[in-house]
Formats: C-alpha cells, sequence, structure tokens
C-alpha cells in the first residue's frame, strides 16, 4: 500500500475501497455516507510506529483521538497496540469507554476545568499537558484536594514558526501553550510543588506540517530548554512529546520541488520525519522517551465520502452591457460543510473523483457545490477559478467520492439547515458494516425542551 494512494482504486472504471465495489454500495445505501477502510488504518499506524521504533527504540505513539473519536476507531487503533491523546473530559470518557487503559492516555487542552483535571487525576491517567503556568497551579490545587500526585509535563510554545495553514500552527505565537520565556519558573514551580510531578516536555508544532525542517529546529529548540530546565531545577526530565502534525497529501506531489508554504502536497515519506527528529534526539539526548501523537496521518486516508449529484445547472456570466462573457457549469451534491466543515472553515481541499465515469472522458471545468442554503458551501476548485477537472458527462445521479477525509470530519458535522449528520459505514476483512447510524429528523430535536404545546383544560 503506497502513502499517496489513499483507499481508492479504480479497476475497470468502477472505485474499489479493499475490495468492495462502492458505486454498488451508492445503489443499496443513502448518500451521503463515509466508508472507511479498517486495513488501511492498521497500516497508518504500522508505518508511523516502524519508522520511529526502529530510530528510536524508547517511542511511544499516542493517536490524537480529536482527529476522529468514533468508538469503532478507537477500538481499532486499540488493537493496533498504540496509545491515545485526549484533549477534552468527552475525549477521555471515550478513550475508557473504548477500553484504552488510564497509563495509555495522556491529556492536552487549551482550557481543562477543574471537573476535568479531577476525572483525569482520579482515574490515574499517564501525564497531564499543562497548558499555562495558571493551569498548573489549577493542576496543583485539583491534585493537593485529592492527596494525588500530578505527572505533568508543560506545553511550550517553542517559537518555532512553520508554513502551515494558520489554523493549524500552533507555535511561534498563537493561543497554544506557556510561553518559552516563562517555561524555566513554570518546572521550577512544579519541581518544588508537593504534589506535581513535572517529567516531560511538551511541544506540537501544528498540523499539516509539509517539511522535516520545522521539527528539527523545534526539536532542537526542546533539548535546550530541556537542559535549561534540568540544571535550574534540578530534576530530570523523561519524556519530550513533539504533538502530531505528520503531513497527508491531498494533493500530489510536483517532483522533488518543495514549497512549504503549499500546504495541500506532502512530499516527504513518515520514514523521512522519523530519520529527522530521532537523529537530532538521537544526537543529544538518546536517554529521552519520544511521545508522538499522530492524528491526521492515522485516520485521514482511511476514509472517503460517498456522495450524489442532485442538482445541475449552467449560469452564465455577463459584462455590464448584459453581453455573454463565459459560461459555467455546475453540479450540487448532498454533502456540503455540514458534513465536511473543513472545505469551508479553512477551504481545505478534498481530492475527489466522480464514480463509473471512464477514465478517458474528457475532462471539463465543473463547480461543485454543497447542498446548504449559503453561498460559501462551494468546494475549492482545481483551478484558480474555482472549478473541478471531471468527467465532461458528470449529472445528476451521478457518485462523487471525497478522499482523505477520515480525520476532522465526523467530530465537526452539524445538522446544519436540518440535514441529519451522515452515517459511517466500514469495511472489515472484506465485509461492509455499518459503524455510526445516520441521524434521524427525530434526533434532530431530541434534545429541544418546552415547545410543546400545553394542553388545556
Ligand atoms: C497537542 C496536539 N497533539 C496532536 C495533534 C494532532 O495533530 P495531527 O492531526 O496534525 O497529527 C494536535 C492537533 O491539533 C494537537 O493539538
Amino acid at each position: 500500500m503506497s502513502a499517496d494512494a489513499g483507499i481508492l482504486e479504480v479497476v475497470d472504471g468502477r472505485p474499489l475501497v479493499d475490495g468492495t465495489d462502492v458505486l454498488d454500495l451508492a445503489q443499496r445505501i443513502p448518500t451521503p455516507f463515509f466508508l472507511y477502510s479498517a486495513r488501511r488504518l492498521r497500516w497508518n499506524v504500522e508505518s508511523v510506529r516502524n519508522a520511529f521504533t526502529r530510530r528510536h527504540i524508547d517511542t511511544d505513539v499516542l493517536y490524537a483521538s480529536k482527529a476522529c473519536s468514533m468508538m469503532w476507531l478507537l477500538r481499532h487503533v486499540l488493537a493496533s497496540g498504540i496509545d491515545v491523546e485526549v484533549n477534552s473530559g468527552g475525549e477521555l470518557w471515550k478513550a475508557l469507554k473504548a477500553g484504552f487503559r488510564p497509563d495509555q492516555i495522556v491529556f492536552n487542552g487549551a482550557a481543562k476545568t477543574v471537573p476535568e483535571v479531577r476525572e483525569a487525576l482520579r482515574v490515574g491517567i499517564r501525564a497531564l499537558m499543562v497548558d499555562s503556568l495558571f493551569e498548573l497551579e489549577r493542576v496543583a490545587a485539583v491534585a493537593a484536594e485529592l492527596r494525588k500526585p500530578a505527572t505533568v509535563a508543560l506545553r511550550v510554545d517553542i517559537d518555532v514558526p512553520t508554513q502551515t495553514h494558520p489554523g493549524m500552527a500552533t507555535t511561534h505565537g498563537g493561543k497554544f501553550g506557556v510561553d518559552l520565556a516563562q517555561a524555566v519558573d513554570g518546572y521550577r514551580f512544579a519541581a518544588a510543588h508537593e504534589w506535581l510531578e513535572p517529567r516531560g516536555l511538551h511541544v506540537h508544532l501544528g498540523s499539516q506540517i509539509t517539511t522535516t525542517d520545522p521539527y528539527v529546529r523545534g526539536i532542537e529548540a526542546a533539548l535546550d530548554l530541556v537542559a535549561e530546565v534540568e540544571a535550574a531545577c534540578g530534576i530530570t526530565l523523561e519524556f519530550l512529546d513533539t504533538g502530531g502534525g505528520f503531513p497527508v497529501p491531498f494533493k500530489p506531489a510536483e517532483g522533488a520541488v518543495v514549497d512549504p508554504g503549499d500546504y495541500f502536497r506532502a512530499p516527504f515519506a513518515i520514514d523521512e520525519y522519523a530519520a529527522a527528529i530521532c537523529g537530532v534526539l538521537e544526537r543529544r539526548r538518546p536517554d529521552l522517551r519520544l511521545l508522538i501523537e499522530p492524528g491526521r496521518f492515522i485516520a485521514a486516508s482511511a476514509a472517503v465520502l460517498v456522495t450524489r449529484v442532485e442538482n445541475k445547472k449552467v449560469k452564465y456570466v455577463r459584462d455590464a452591457r448584459g453581453g455573454l462573457l463565459d459560461e459555467e457549469r455546475w453540479v450540487t451534491v448532498d454533502a456540503g460543510y455540514n458534513t465536511l466543515l473543513e472545505h469551508c472553515l479553512y477551504h481545505w481541499y478534498y481530492p475527489s473523483i466522480v464514480a463509473g465515469r471512464p477514465d478517458e472522458e474528457a475532462p471539463a471545468p465543473i463547480r461543485v457545490a454543497g447542498p446548504l442554503c449559503d453561498a460559501g458551501d462551494v468546494f475549492v476548485g482545481d483551478d484558480e477559478a474555482g472549478c473541478r477537472s471531471l468527467p465532461s458527462g458528470t449529472t445528476a445521479g451521478d457518485i462523487v467520492l471525497f478522499s482523505q477525509v477520515g480525520a476532522y470530519g465526523l467530530e465537526m458535522m452539524t445538522p446544519c439547515n436540518c440535514r441529519p449528520r451522515a452515517a459511517v459505514y466500514a469495511v472489515e476483512d472484506g465485509v461492509v458494516r455499518r459503524v455510526r447510524r445516520e441521524e434521524t429528523y427525530a434526533d434532530m430535536i431530541a434534545h429541544d425542551e418546552g415547545w410543546e404545546p400545553r394542553r388545556s383544560g
């Protein structure tokens, strides 16, 4: 299996996921729906684990469950033998429910509540990654109240710029982490506190980091900080957590040319990230355990979104005097940002194919829109005009498959415009089964209260 291919294979014009014909499936199952591959999930876990452990044996892989915390997926991640990172009380609850042991769980999060900290300490998770000096005092207070020591690592903004999407960059400014200038003070406080056990440092740089260079600079800076903390506080840190961020190729890499600002292309393989990160660690601090928290890399390529064209039209573009300038072809599919929020929130590009139309059919520039009552619900195009290059015969009833959609999708679905959230299916050992049912209209009012008319008399 190749890292670039995702899970879709087109054989004789038929789209297959692990041998399952998706067109056949779409005849039987109402669209839109997600289709996950258990095989791909396992492959992604294996490739990241092997890449790192063969270079730095003391590496722990923790799946970042914010990427997708559907129970089926968590169970598969657990079965593949890795640990988990959570960033809310809800994710902690789901991880425990899925069967992870508390000592397999670390807890990040930009605003942990007292009840969340209390629950994390009560169950005895492996470590809390602390986001500010204020939060460190909060964790200390809860630990003292429970009389349970809290294992902590500071999440530090290690001040290394990245060139990913601005919404995904988490160092060199922004809301995350303790400022580098305050980090030593934080460790001094923790080292002196009866109920805090500072054991590590956390430096997640961001998501979809398309070159290895920020990791090298980030880890060099992190190891400088580790040395400073150890000297200043008289402690020895046990682990460095470099977070996640390993990218997925939403667009094919173009030869050897690397433009780190083009965050849809991912020219380096996971092996190259492992070589860069472990290289610095092995050279400077081979004794430190390495924790990594990949989310997108594990989940994104494991799913496709199956949608159907429900509407089509031609719109005419005219000049001020009504003269015809151009024609635009549009198709509207049955999933928009209610199903794939990031296509709108971040103008994210998800590759698509029209299923069942022969490869040789001439491509035409077509705009693809979602169904929502919002002019912004239009998928990012292949060209600058915003068009996708689709088979010229694309028409109503056709199935459009979006790939690389397995991460940061399900979690963000909404019933916008009262369109129920989509169902999720999975291919497992050649068998397709539903792993999350679609929402019903009744689900959409299940939480509404006090709206039914009172009976008189
Ligand atoms: C602390 C932390 N760890 C891990 C991740 C996962 O990142 P990715 O999905 O890019 O691997 C994130 C993403 O936001 C994060 O904030």
